[in-house]
């Protein structure tokens, strides 16, 4: 008898497979936080809210709508994801996993994950794009704890080149053609809700991160399980707590989103090119 979780994901599955008809994704996007905008820019887009899909998460937060996309980006089939659990609303990682091994279930072989971030370093300015060579789970959260689910993954799953290499040096030929500047770092996960302080951002710089961030890692780690491969970006909105006297909230990372927004929608455009 398969488990809820395991029906929640072949249900989710013949409900996309049967409206989005024509379309056949092999790229899925997960958009971040003021990223949404990519999935306005698809060609004959089919969209369903996360509500009719069953095990797929509620949305609670601002900036996030609930709803994939499918449809044409510069001549290619994708499929977005506008909206994801965070891990301070919930212990809960079927939302999450519901959703990205339906992306597996319906054929989808590259994750591309974006998300808002702060910066470590002062070089990586607010407004620009950082892409994710690595990840710190400094979440004190591992959404694979609990039994295996054996048919999407093993339990131990190595996580030696969680995010692509190969697909790494995609992106950055893309971005080098769209002259877009692109720089390359490890991502730090905090579980937040809170921004971190900044004692930690230097803790966090020490331990060799990049840029700090509430999501991703928990979305790299369920992708990578179930043979999805990985390759991502970060859009920085602030620098790091303590790194300079900005407040931060969640709406100044939401203006500040906006800043990276159009080159990060002109970067997936021509990085699903070369797929
Ligand atoms: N810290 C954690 N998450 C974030 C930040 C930050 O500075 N900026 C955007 N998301």
């Amino acid at each position: 008898m398969p488990s809820m979780h395991t029906q929640n994901v072949e249900c989710a599955r013949d409900i996309i497979l049967g409206k989005i008809g024509a379309h056949h994704p092999k790229v899925a996007v997960i958009l971040g936080s003021g990223l949404g905008g990519l999935s306005d820019r698809l060609k004959y887009p089919v969209s369903i809210p996360y509500r009719e899909l069953p095990g797929f998460p509620a949305m609670t937060v601002a900036g996030h709508r609930g709803e994939v996309v499918a449809g044409n980006l510069n001549g290619v089939e994708v499929i977005t994801l506008r909206g994801r659990t965070h891990f301070y609303e919930t212990d809960n990682a079927y939302p999450l996993k519901t959703m990205i091994r339906t992306m597996k279930a319906i054929g989808v072989e590259t994750l591309f994950l974006s998300n808002a971030a702060g910066s470590l370093r002062p070089e990586i300015k607010t407004g620009e794009l950082m892409m994710i060579t690595d990840h710190i789970n400094y979440m004190g959260f591992h959404p694979l704890v609990g039994p295996n689910d054996d048919i999407f993954g093993p339990r131990f799953p190595p996580m030696g080149d969680a995010w692509d290499p190969a697909l790494a040096k995609k992106l950055k030929e893309a971005a080098q053609q769209q002259g877009i500047p692109l720089h390359e770092g490890v991502y730090v996960a905090f579980r937040g809700p809170s921004f971190e302080t900044p004692a930690e951002i230097r803790m966090a710089q020490k331990m060799g991160g990049d840029a700090v961030g509430m999501s991703s890692v928990p979305d790299c780690i369920i992708a990578r399980h179930c043979g999805l491969k990985v390759v991502g970006c970060s859009c920085i909105t602030n620098m790091g707590a303590g790194l300079s006297d900005e407040k931060l909230s969640h709406e100044h990372t939401l203006e500040n989103a906006k800043r990276g927004a159009d080159n990060f929608e002109k970067l997936v455009a021509a990085f699903v090119t070369r797929l």
